[in-house]
């Protein structure tokens, strides 16, 4: 990059001219003091008559053309000053805003550790608030964030419906927003979305179970019903069982929502539907890896864990483990680490008032939103050592320590 004009170089004109309008102006006020000092009492009227014996009027049209030169100088002066204001701008060091609803579920460590480390490579300082799932502290702590001057708001909504208020009070502040992993939904005003698309996540949770349980009970264990990750992936699941169900294949036992994603909540929906149901269900369609686990407790207690399939989410270490134990068939791998260096990446990008264009968009329900979407992969008990393992996401030496021992061959 080029280096920026040195305020040196730009006042340099400047300074040599001022000694020389400055010497013309002290002759002039000379002048006028010498007419005053030689005749006092004068009239005004005199003494202009007086002074023009001066040549006042050179005098006077001498002056407003330095001053115009002067004027001329100053803006001379001061543009390279401006430009290096906004190229300093360019490369002064950006300050992150990064509103987190929880740290509660285990990816969203790896997803700000990696943000961090990014973004400090990049220059840039990361302020974190974590709200605790609270959906009003994410807000106070949102402004807090905006009150200490960062130039630029990184989202993880507790609540995507009403996290608008987030966005509009940046708005306010012209910091611009990106949504990370979680679309923020009744607004237009959300700069960037980085994240996945769920619904195609969803899609290949049922698809996975449905390939290895054509037929049979089915129950859906589902996220939170305030993040439209959570709806969007219920619609993509959907979008695979409808048709089983319409032919007859399939039946949908059981479908409800856990609040803030709770494996707690996901238990006692899958007590109820085992009891409801006399154990016969084929397979569990939870959301991600913290439903199923909850899920899969309530299996274990009626003998049922490892008999019936049951999707994910995440790629957390439980959930790997479990599905090298056999308890979960599959999870949803998002390699966090590439979309939360590509987020810190476009986060600064934005700080530093860069325009990009991502040639993709994402509706949010009011307005296409510009996107950055990365691919997710499913993981089986097959591929674990080639997905999560192979990308340092999940250290074979941790999951081991989990892992009985004569399941240890499936990551050698
Ligand atoms: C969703 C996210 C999932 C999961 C869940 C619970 O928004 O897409 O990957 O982590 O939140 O935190």
């Amino acid at each position: 990059m080029a280096p920026a004009a040195s305020s040196d170089d730009s006042v340099q004109p400047l300074c040599q001219a001022l000694p020389w309008c400055a010497a013309k102006y002290i002759r002039f006020l000379i002048i006028v003091c010498q007419v005053i000092q030689n005749a006092p009492g004068l009239s005004i009227v005199q003494y202009r008559e007086r002074l023009q014996l001066f040549r006042l009027g050179d005098l006077m049209h001498f002056a407003i053309r330095r001053i115009s030169i002067l004027v001329g100088l100053l803006l001379f002066a001061g543009a390279p000053l401006f430009a290096q204001q906004s190229s300093h701008a360019a490369n002064a060091p950006v300050k992150i805003g990064y509103s987190l609803e929880s740290l509660k579920i285990e990816r969203w460590q790896t997803d700000v550790a990696e943000f961090q480390k990014r973004a400090r490579e990049l220059g840039a300082t990361v302020l974190v608030e974590t709200a605790g799932g609270d959906a009003d502290l994410q807000y106070q702590q949102s402004q807090k964030l905006l009150r200490s001057g960062i130039q630029v708001l990184v989202v993880v909504a507790h609540n995507t419906d009403t996290a608008s208020r987030i966005v509009e009070a940046a708005k306010a502040k012209k910091v611009p927003v990106l949504c990370y992993d979680r679309l923020i939904r009744n607004t237009k005003d959300v700069d960037l979305f980085v994240g996945f698309d769920s619904f195609s996540i969803g899609a290949r949770q049922a698809a996975t179970l449905a390939q290895r349980a054509p037929k049979g009970n089915y129950v859906l264990i589902e996220g939170s019903p305030n993040d439209l990750n959570a709806k969007l992936t219920h619609e993509g699941q959907m979008s695979v069982l409808k048709p089983l169900v319409e032919r007859g294949d399939i039946k949908i036992v059981a479908d409800s929502w856990s609040a803030d994603w709770s494996p707690t909540e996901a238990y006692m929906h899958m007590t109820s539907a085992i009891a409801s149901n006399g154990n016969d269900i084929a397979a569990v369609v939870a959301a991600n890896d913290g439903t199923a686990g909850g899920a899969i407790q309530a299996l274990q207690e009626h003998n049922l864990a490892g008999k019936v399939l049951v999707s994910g989410q995440d790629a957390d270490l439980a959930g790997i483990v479990k599905i090298l134990e056999g308890s979960q068939t599959m999870t949803i791998y998002k390699p966090i680490s590439l979309a939360a260096d590509r987020a810190a990446e476009a986060a600064v990008a934005l700080a530093r008032g860069e325009k990009f264009d991502t040639h993709r968009t994402v509706s949010n329900g009011t307005a296409e939103i510009q996107a950055i979407l990365l691919d997710s992969i499913v993981v089986t008990r097959d591929n674990v050592k080639q997905t999560v393992i192979k990308d340092g996401f999940q250290k074979a030496e941790m999951i081991k320590q989990e892992l009985p021992k004569d399941k240890w061959s499936l990551l050698d």
